[in-house]
């Protein structure tokens, strides 16, 4: 049985402060087979790792990442926020991951986060620092922002993408046929058995999120699911070692 995809929601977030280079290193270490994290871009035009389109949350500042040029972002402090041990830990670049998973046996899923903010020009950097570190096999591209998905898919067929939803669908599988997605991501109360079996008859993965739970991880592998994105990595390496 080829493995369920343990892919670590912002690296390894229930133990360590969310996309920062810790909680990415720490989810390998936990046995994550894949990593989600959040892509934004500064103001100055760099692919930066973080999940909130503002800063007081994670990063102790006031204002938008859209906003803040690289140097600004990179002189906030992305770990305090959630323990006084990681002070001092930096919101990361895309290059930064690319450094640390490249070549390795590791799922990257890169959501775009450009529903609210509309990122100019954001599909064709990505995929442009996708090719220049020859990441295109091990990256899959999300977005609830599905034009932004077609536009990734136009620009780079050969890079995967995975719409991303918190509702369900009609037939989310022949939807994603149409847009040439790889895969559904969908929230984990969206997803049913049988919308699993017909998207996997078309060659359509399903990877729902977030789920910590270990019977609704159970419930999900029963389901066909091909991964599940989780805040807790160590936990269905646990449950995926006994398969
Ligand atoms: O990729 C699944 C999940 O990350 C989407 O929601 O808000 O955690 O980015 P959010
Ligand atoms: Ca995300």
């Amino acid at each position: 049985m080829k493995r369920i995809e343990n892919i670590a929601h912002r690296g390894a977030s229930a133990v360590c402060p969310e996309n920062t280079m810790v909680a990415f290193e720490r989810s390998l270490e936990l046995g994550a087979t894949g990593i989600e994290t959040d892509v934004q871009l500064s103001s100055d035009g760099r692919l930066v790792l973080i999940h909130d389109e503002t800063l007081s949350r994670t990063a102790g500042a006031e204002g938008w990442v859209k906003d803040k040029s690289f140097e600004e972002l990179r002189n906030l402090d992305a770990g305090a926020w959630f323990h006084a041990d990681f002070a001092g830990e930096r919101i990361p670049s895309l290059d930064e991951l690319f450094d640390l998973v490249r070549g390795k046996d590791i799922l990257l899923n890169l959501e775009l986060k450009n529903g609210i903010i509309s990122y100019k020009g954001m599909e064709e950097k990505i995929i442009q620092a996708i090719r220049d570190w020859d990441m295109e096999q091990q990256v899959i591209l999300s977005s609830f922002n599905h034009a932004s998905l077609v536009r990734c898919k136009r620009l780079a067929p050969e890079i995967r993408t995975a719409l991303l939803y918190m509702e369900k669908l009609y037939r989310p599988y022949d939807y994603a046929a149409r847009l040439e997605a790889s895969a559904l991501h969908p929230y984990k109360q969206a997803v049913t058995r049988e919308e699993v079996a017909a998207a996997l008859a078309q060659g359509i993965a399903t990877h729902p999120f977030t789920i910590n739970d270990l019977a609704k991880m159970q419930e999900l592998i029963d389901m066909g699911v091909k991964g599940i994105i989780t805040d807790v990595p160590d936990v269905l390496a646990a449950l995926t070692a006994v398969h």
